[in-house]
């Protein structure tokens, strides 16, 4: 028997165990102290009343055998992918029901996705971004080169004709800087995708962020989009399904290597290694795009704004360098000076019992910064920030 050698090219841990650990030890050394949790980007909000009636009625029709649903369609059931059709629909992107595959979150298919890919293929990726990207070519074997993303350039990476790239990521809203293209910057990656005969990789798990309404949600919104990007997208941050767990990845037909549609491949992938999202799920994320779903999410997102407003002024208030909070739930900040950011993450735990995500985590370019969530509680960011600024004040 031989093992994945690759994967003593992987960092020892993956970033948010890496993180739970260290708060566990520091848990057990002091269980009477209070910790707020600003590290992984969990949720802490009810799944909205639309979600749970919808789960409700699921949950009593497999009570009865004229109603019980085993398998799901591989793809998802059609009143889910209809539902999520109408919403790109209402951004101008039409779609046919064969191009959308529901599944269990952006992480799985992002991390799935790289089955599809021949061995050889030239991967970019953004540094800083969500780890899971890196790991996952890393556990494939696959040489990744980086695309720098720094105060400079606004954490938005750009193409430029003498970069070698085959596949191609790009978050955005990013996680972790919070920063959003607009759409020429997105055309430029696109016409660049376009002119090398490169695949983008789009991860829109936080669109439902973005308050700025030039902004785009979704990379088919730019022109030629369909013949070179996969998109990605969560109810995790919209909705509260962290626990729950469902996503949808889209893969128009146009998008083709050689005569091959690539739809084609991910359907082959998923029918065989996947047996779709639970009938109970799918009918809770189709409840999300009803219009008393639409509005009661809006509301969520509209709470944990608030959160991103408070750490926005406890910031300016402090004096640290930082950005996003706007249209991402996501504060990115400077450590202070001296620091690395995996000593600012011990400093901020036993000093002020705040835990949040050390930069380095997200690539070599996140050094010297720190990422905080704005998915609290009102009264548990309110308490943090007071601590913050204790401490860096
Ligand atoms: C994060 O904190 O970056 C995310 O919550 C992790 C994830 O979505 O898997």
């Amino acid at each position: 028997m031989q093992i994945n050698t690759n994967y003593a090219n992987l960092q020892d841990s993956y970033l948010f165990l890496t993180i739970a650990k260290k708060v566990a030890a520091y848990t057990q050394a002091h269980p009477e102290n209070k910790i707020i949790r600003m590290g992984i980007g969990d949720v802490t909000q009810p799944l909205v009343p639309a979600v749970i009636e919808a789960m409700h009625k699921a949950t009593d029709e497999m009570a009865h055998k004229e109603t019980f649903r085993g398998y799901s369609p591989d793809q998802g059931y059609d009143f889910l992918r209809e539902a999520i059709q109408g919403y790109y629909a209402k951004r101008g992107v039409s779609l046919k029901l064969s191009e959308i595959f529901v599944g269990d979150g952006a992480k799985s298919d992002i991390g799935n996705i790289v089955d599809i890919f021949g061995e050889d293929n030239r991967v970019l990726i953004p540094d800083p971004v969500y780890p899971v990207y890196v790991d996952t070519n890393v556990m494939a074997g696959r040489h990744v080169s980086y695309l720098d993303a720094n105060v400079q350039n606004g954490f938005l990476g750009m193409p430029d004709e003498n970069m070698q790239a085959d596949i191609i990521y790009l978050c955005s809203p990013n996680n972790p800087t919070g920063a959003v293209y607009n759409r020429a910057q997105l055309q430029a990656w696109v016409d660049y995708a376009l002119r090398h005969d490169a695949v983008i990789l789009f991860d829109a798990a936080y669109e439902s962020f973005i308050a700025d309404d030039t902004l785009p949600h979704s990379i088919f919104e730019i022109e030629g989009a369909k013949r070179c990007a996969i998109e990605f997208c969560s109810f995790s941050k919209t909705a509260g399904f962290t626990g729950v767990r469902c996503g949808y990845t889209v893969i128009a037909d146009e998008l083709v290597c050689g005569e091959t549609q690539l739809n084609t491949l991910w359907a082959r992938r998923q029918a065989t290694k996947f047996n779709g999202v639970n009938y109970i799920t799918q009918r809770a994320a189709a409840a999300v795009f009803t219009q008393a779903g639409q509005q009661q999410v809006r509301d969520v997102i509209a709470y944990y704004r608030k959160n991103a407003a408070m750490m926005v002024e406890a910031f300016r208030e402090i004096g640290l360098w930082f950005t996003g909070g706007e249209n991402s739930p996501y504060i990115w900040h400077k450590v202070p000076e001296g620091m690395t950011s995996w000593e600012f993450f011990d400093s901020l735990l036993n000093r002020a019992e705040v835990v949040g995500t050390p930069g380095s985590g997200f690539g070599k370019n996140g050094e010297g910064f720190f990422r905080l969530t704005a998915f609290g509680t009102h009264e548990d960011t309110a308490e943090a920030m007071e601590r913050l600024k204790k401490l860096l004040r």
